[in-house]
């Protein structure tokens, strides 16, 4: 089948593609590197021809909410008219857990835009997924004073990207299921502990000292807002797993794996 994949160079994307050739399906990437802006319906109804499928894991990183909005409502419409137009037969979006449970611009964005898929024209799928294990480096490299680095209280439930681009392929080979069940890592994690694992596998030795971030969006990920709901699919690669395929082990050791 052939799947158009927007945002196919991104941190899922890439993920997204690989699973998507593995499963045999011809596959049409929609970035701007591969000059399809997705803010352009004509480009983009060009691109879609034959299209069955459209996997959506575009992102804009934007401090400014309206930004965020402005862009997931704006690229979400152009996909979805641009796909109707061409006959696509299933949408399949991804979102993020708990986005209705913590005050967040950025959060406030993914809603709209699953609110913009859910009244679109092609019958579609959302599929929220929970934090990256990539999070942690976020937060390591975020959180900063002076010299200090600082680690956010927080319950969090990681997932593989690799698993999630495999099941966005999953999910686009089959029916459209509206909001599916959440999908996330095999376990909780603290993410204290997170941080710090990633700092000592960096070879980082000094204090890195725990935090509450304030606000509601602090609190949602202290209290387990952001945890994935029942009936949950699960993942099966940890948070360890995925610092040993960084090159170091959890506990600071150089790993000898090439
Ligand atoms: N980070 C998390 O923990 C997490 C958890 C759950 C869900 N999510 C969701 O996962 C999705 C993907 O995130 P990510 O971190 O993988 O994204 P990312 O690494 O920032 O990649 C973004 C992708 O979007 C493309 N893009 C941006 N603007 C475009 C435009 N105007 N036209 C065409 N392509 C455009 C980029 O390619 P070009 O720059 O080449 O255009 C790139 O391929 C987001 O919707 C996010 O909300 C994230």
């Amino acid at each position: 089948m052939k799947i158009a994949i927007a945002g196919a160079s991104g941190t899922v994307g890439r993920h997204v593609v690989e699973a998507a050739r593995q499963g045999g399906h011809e596959v049409v990437a929609l970035t701007r590197g591969t000059g399809v802006d997705v803010r352009e319906p004509g480009t983009v109804r060009t691109a879609l021809d034959g299209v069955e499928a459209v996997i959506d894991v575009l992102n804009l990183m934007s401090p400014s909410g309206r930004k965020a909005t402005e862009f997931f409502e704006a690229t979400s419409k152009v996909l979805l008219d641009a796909g109707a137009s061409v006959g696509v037969r299933h949408h399949v979006t991804l979102s993020i857990v708990g986005i209705d449970r913590a005050p967040h611009g950025y959060y406030a964005a993914k809603l709209a835009q699953e609110r913009a898929v859910g009244s679109g024209p092609v019958p579609w799928t959302i599929q929220r997924a929970t934090q990256f294990h990539d999070f942690a480096r976020q937060m390591y490299e975020l959180l900063r004073l002076g010299p200090l680095r600082l680690a956010p209280r927080g319950r969090v439930q990681p997932v593989d990207t690799g698993e999630l681009g495999q099941r966005l392929v999953e999910l686009a080979q089959g029916d459209p299921l509206g909001l599916a069940p959440d999908f996330a890592g095999p376990q909780e994690e603290n993410l204290v502990e997170m941080v710090r694992c990633y700092a000592r596998a960096q070879g980082a030795a000094g204090k890195i000292p725990a935090i509450s971030i304030p606000g509601g969006l602090g609190r949602a990920q202290r209290d387990g807002s952001l945890l994935p709901g029942p009936g949950a699919v699960l993942g099966t690669r940890t948070y360890s797993d995925w610092l040993a395929d960084q090159g170091v082990r959890p506990h600071g050791e150089a790993s000898t794996a090439t």
